[in-house]
């Protein structure tokens, strides 16, 4: 049952293979769906800064009747800030807005403000807000670091100050878009990727091709990708705050096959639609 498999981060701080994405839950809404995919047996919540729902999430939390220390919370500092004062304060302001002592996993949301991804020179303030996430984790207000859209110039460019190794780099991964080698050099030096949008937003639902694979295993597309992720040996994030999606979503106890992994991996470029718009879906 995928709800109890874990994956020991390099730090050996252990982490719930599923988890639930929180992107587009409104602050409003969230304190249920999060305490919902915790009545299934969810364990694992993703949040950021970014959206606008740390104070629901956090209710959720506190109010779902398990102990926090069997809950694995993440949370992602804003992309914009790029300096160590201000990243300590976003830092202490997390745990404020979710209500909770500590977080089990924070990360640089972007290695660039959103306006500019993958542009720009970031390079010192990345090592800037690097620093200021390794002191919090020395001072036990985060139990783990990582990253997020991080590309290996951007892990090399942290890896010249810092002191701790990123344990996880979380990367938009999905059928269609697998970024293999970054991947592999991820998985090569003990940080574990977290795949997030890995329905691609929603935009893989009506593909005729992974259709048709998912009615040949007998599930449904959401629950074919979401296998395909946790089969690539990544952390998977699939969003929603329906329960009948949460309780189907973790429904994935069966095997792709080599040759499925490989049509899936090559699969044709999703088209976000109208969510084309975020910086993470302009193929940057
Ligand atoms: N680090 C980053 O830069 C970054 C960027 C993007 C996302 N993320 C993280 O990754 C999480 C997931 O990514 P995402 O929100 O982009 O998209 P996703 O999980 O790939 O897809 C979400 C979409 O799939 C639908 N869905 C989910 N389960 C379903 C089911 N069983 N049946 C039918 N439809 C289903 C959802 O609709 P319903 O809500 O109606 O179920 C929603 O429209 C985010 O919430 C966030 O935590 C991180």
């Amino acid at each position: 049952m995928i709800l109890t498999e874990t994956y020991i981060l390099s730090n050996d701080v252990t982490i719930p293979k599923l988890g639930l994405g929180t992107w587009f839950i409104d602050d409003d809404k969230a304190a249920q769906a999060v305490r919902d995919a915790i009545e299934i047996g969810y364990r694992n919540i993703d949040t950021a800064q970014a959206y606008g729902n740390e104070r629901g999430v956090g209710e959720g939390i506190r109010t779902s009747g398990v102990a926090r220390d069997e809950l694995f919370i993440s949370t992602k500092l804003a992309a914009e800030i790029k300096d160590h004062d201000a990243a300590t304060a976003a830092i202490d302001g997390s745990l404020t807005t979710l209500g909770l002592d500590y977080i089990d996993l924070m990360l640089i949301h972007a290695p660039q403000p959103w306006e500019d991804f993958r542009g720009g020179d970031y390079a010192e303030g990345n090592r800037e807000a690097w620093r200021a996430l390794e002191d919090a984790y020395k001072a036990g207000k985060v139990r783990s670091i990582g990253v997020s859209n991080f590309l290996q110039s951007d892990l090399e460019n942290i890896a010249v100050t810092s002191t701790v190794t990123p344990h996880v780099n979380q990367l938009l991964v999905h059928a269609g878009n697998t970024p293999t080698e970054l991947i592999a050099y991820c998985q090569d030096r003990g940080i574990l990727v977290q795949a997030y949008s890995p329905i691609a937003h929603g935009a893989i639902l009506d593909n005729p091709q992974v259709q048709a694979m998912a009615e040949r295993y007998g599930v449904t597309v959401p629950q074919l990708c979401i296998r395909y992720t946790l089969q690539l040996g990544t952390q998977s994030l699939p969003k929603t705050a329906n329960p009948d999606h949460m309780r189907a979503n973790a429904q994935v106890d069966f095997e792709i096959s080599e040759a499925d992994m490989t049509a899936l991996r090559d699969l044709n470029a999703a088209d976000y639609g109208e969510h084309s718009v975020f910086p993470v879906y302009s193929g940057k």
